[in-house]
């Protein structure tokens, strides 16, 4: 029987007091939302309806290219509620799962037990055992240990409110199940609202056989309902990253002071030091390895690469045996060949830097393309921009460039053509010559300073 998924997400989360829906706050860099829909994937749904309500807008501006059909809930009138928005679109043959926005690490083998029960029960919800079971649905079940059923806190009795067995709220029935006993949930409790778990309770009052499955773990039914919990399963997210890591071989010095937000693909022996933090998609070759305090985004690192402590490396590619740092700034669109050094305070942009050249200290190189063992000085910088529009500087093969150069561009330096430090370059620099643009310096000889005339 095909599956259908529906994500409940309309909610404001009025405990984050933010501006922004709940389902946006980020985990690991992805929208809660985008956790929970990329882990429903194994299970190959031929339909994921997401309800969305409070700041649906943006919500949408920013997941709309997922395949989710959105389903507009204008008002949020409970879990039940939600659901109902989502029946006229459902297929009648379809098994439905009902997962959360704000519950990210639930897993699709568990979501699997669930479906598997269905075979011989109308529904099944997912159920745990917790310490604080504070603000949650709690099981209710007779002496035999069968399930009468959910009640919500603000309905409990004393004794009710004891019971440390929760509804998780994920649960899974037949299309056709949902819609025969939605329309019979009503508004007559505490919160005046439609309870998805009055379905359960509906069900079982039938006579209707009714199953309570467990998570595989517990951190699967965590939810995010403030911001403290967000940075708690951002931490257990984080650790787990860190341990799967360590267990392919990645050594990272301190996996508490790692953090991962996207995807590394590492080599052999990438050594990974305190503070790192790795964002999109990055690739490490092996025996690479980054200092301390460093971010990257998105980037191609290739073998034995040395990073050390404070960069930002963002879009760029670095390949095998380059030296990077410390404090380098290594923006978009760069490409680094073999056995490139650059070293600190260097800032490299849009630029293509050929075999073993080297800008050691102090240098902006924007918009260039440089080739094999150029040596550019200390203080060096490309003239890049004039206001308005960006130009190119082309440095060719063993050129070397003085320190404290001004490279005013579009200019073009010769095949091992040698500038003169200090100068300010604006038209092209000859191969194979000495070319110095700058002042020639003069001596006045037995030339005195004026001396302060002595007050009487
Ligand atoms: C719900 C369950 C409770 C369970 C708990 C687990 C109900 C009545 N109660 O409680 O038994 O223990 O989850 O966390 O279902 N949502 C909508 N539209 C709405 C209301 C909610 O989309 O009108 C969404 C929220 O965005 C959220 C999810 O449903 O993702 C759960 O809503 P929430 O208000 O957190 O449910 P609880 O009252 O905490
Ligand atoms: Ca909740």
């Amino acid at each position: 029987m095909s599956l259908s998924v529906i994500i409940l997400a309309a909610g404001r989360g009025t405990r984050m007091y933010s501006s922004k829906p709940k389902v946006l706050h980020l985990l690991a860099g992805q929208p809660l939302l985008a956790h929970v829909i990329k882990q429903i994937q194994p299970l190959q749904p031929s339909e994921i309806f997401c309800v969305v309500g409070y700041g649906h807008e943006e919500v949408m501006a920013q997941l709309g290219h997922y395949p989710v059909q959105w389903i507009h809930q204008a008002e949020q009138l409970g879990t039940g509620h939600a659901v109902m928005q989502v029946l006229p679109h459902l297929n009648p043959h379809h098994r439905v799962l009902v997962v959360y926005g704000d519950v990210p690490f639930i897993t699709a083998e568990t979501l699997q037990t669930l479906l598997t029960t269905l075979t011989t029960q109308a529904l099944a919800l997912l159920v745990a055992s917790v310490d604080d079971p504070a603000g949650l649905g709690r099981v209710v079940r007779d002496a035999q240990g069968q399930m009468l059923r959910i009640v919500e806190e603000r309905d409990a009795t004393e004794t009710e409110k004891q019971i440390r067995e929760i509804n998780t709220g994920v649960l899974a029935a037949s299309a056709g199940v949902l819609q025969h006993w939605l329309p019979k949930v009503t508004t007559q409790n505490n919160q005046h609202e439609y309870y998805l778990p009055d379905v359960i309770n509906l069900a079982i009052a039938a006579g209707d056989a009714v199953a309570a499955c467990r998570a595989l773990s517990q951190d699967e039914i965590l939810g995010v309902n403030t911001r403290l919990q967000l940075t708690q399963l951002e931490r257990l997210y984080q650790k787990k990253t860190a341990d799967a890591l360590l267990l392919q071989g990645v050594s990272l010095t301190d996996p508490a002071r790692f953090d991962l937000r996207g995807v590394l693909h590492a080599g052999e022996d990438v050594l990974i030091e305190s503070n790192v933090l790795l964002e999109g998609e990055v690739f490490m070759g092996a025996g690479t390895m980054v200092g301390p305090n460093t971010l990257i985004r998105n980037s191609r690192i290739g073998k034995n690469v040395v990073i050390k402590a404070n960069c930002v490396i963002e879009d760029a590619e670095i390949a095998d045996d380059c030296v990077i740092g410390p404090f380098a700034r290594i923006r978009p669109k760069t490409k680094l060949k073999e056995g490139v050094h650059i070293g600190n305070f260097v800032e490299v942009k849009n630029t293509v830097m050929g075999p073993e050249s080297k800008a050691n200290h102090l240098a902006y190189l924007g918009d260039a393309s440089i080739g094999q063992g150029v040596n550019v000085g200390a203080g060096t910088i490309t003239c890049n921009y004039d206001g308005i529009n960006k130009y190119q500087t082309i440095i060719e093969d063993g050129a070397f460039i003085g320190s404290n150069t001004s490279l005013v561009a579009p200019v073009h330096i010769g095949v091992n053509a040698t500038i003169g430090a200090g100068s300010t370059i604006t038209k092209a620099a000859p191969s194979e010559s000495l070319t110095v643009a700058r002042s020639r310096q003069t001596t006045v000889a037995g030339w005195r300073r004026p001396k302060k005339e002595e007050k009487i």
